[in-house]
């Protein structure tokens, strides 16, 4: 139950790109021109695989999940490219970007006296956070520009533990990726998967959106 997990801590440490942003969607785009690019097309069921993880290990799951390999160099003028196509569809993104639900449960988690923060693998979250002003509602935010392993790595965790100044046992993380779930779970941390069950099978608890999970935290017996 979601109580339970929420009842025996002191932090709650947010996702971005999925579960703050509808801005996941922007990365499978990309993706998917990227390969158009090289002669390929994206196939849907990929699209969990690119979650979470760094913009080089997307890359080359891609890659690996076409038998191909392309020397370290090439890949990282790939990924460029890829980034500068989710930049350009960054420039679409406003207040109106934000999932339901979202800050309505971290406002509300704050009120509640729980610290919050930001946990996020991508190196662009500065622009998501300016253009939908809500920098303010975390304690803390650590993106990718701030630690050298990406998620399944628990060290994106660990430094948000950190940065808390709360142990990561006391700390409650919402993720929509395999990937983060598994970082979270390496840094001692509890996981509440933000999608499918089917998809979150390593979460503690998985509910389809922080908006159905708004509605439990706003009730005292969720
Ligand atoms: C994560 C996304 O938040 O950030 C991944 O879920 C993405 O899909 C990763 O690959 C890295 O993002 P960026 O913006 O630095 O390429
Ligand atoms: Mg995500």
């Amino acid at each position: 139950m979601l109580k339970n997990l929420l009842d025996s801590v002191e932090a709650l440490v947010f996702d971005l790109d999925g579960v703050i942003a509808d801005t996941a969607k922007f990365h499978y785009e990309a993706w998917k021109r990227l390969l158009e690019d090289l002669g390929f097309q994206i196939d849907p069921n990929e699209s969990e695989q690119l979650k979470g993880v760094g913009r080089i290990q997307a890359l080359e799951t891609l890659l690996t999940n076409r038998g191909i390999d392309f020397p370290y160099s090439k890949k990282v003028e790939l990924a460029e490219r890829k980034n500068a196509y989710y930049v350009k569809l960054l420039s679409l993104v406003d207040e109106g970007f934000l999932l339901p639900g979202g800050m309505e449960f971290v406002s509300l988690a704050k009120e509640r006296g729980y610290k919050t923060a930001l946990a996020t693998a991508s190196k662009n979250a500065h622009i998501i956070l300016n253009k939908t002003r809500i920098c303010s509602y975390f304690d803390v935010i650590v993106d990718g520009t701030m630690v050298k392993r990406t998620k399944p790595d628990p060290e994106i965790f660990l430094l948000t533990a950190k940065r808390l100044k709360a142990k990561p046992e006391k700390c409650v993380v919402f993720e929509d990726a395999y990937a983060g779930i598994e970082g979270a779970k390496k840094a001692g941390m509890k996981c509440v998967g933000i999608g499918k069950p089917e998809v979150l099978s390593n979460a503690d608890f998985v509910v389809d959106s922080l908006a159905s999970a708004v509605k439990m935290f706003g009730n005292e017996h969720y």
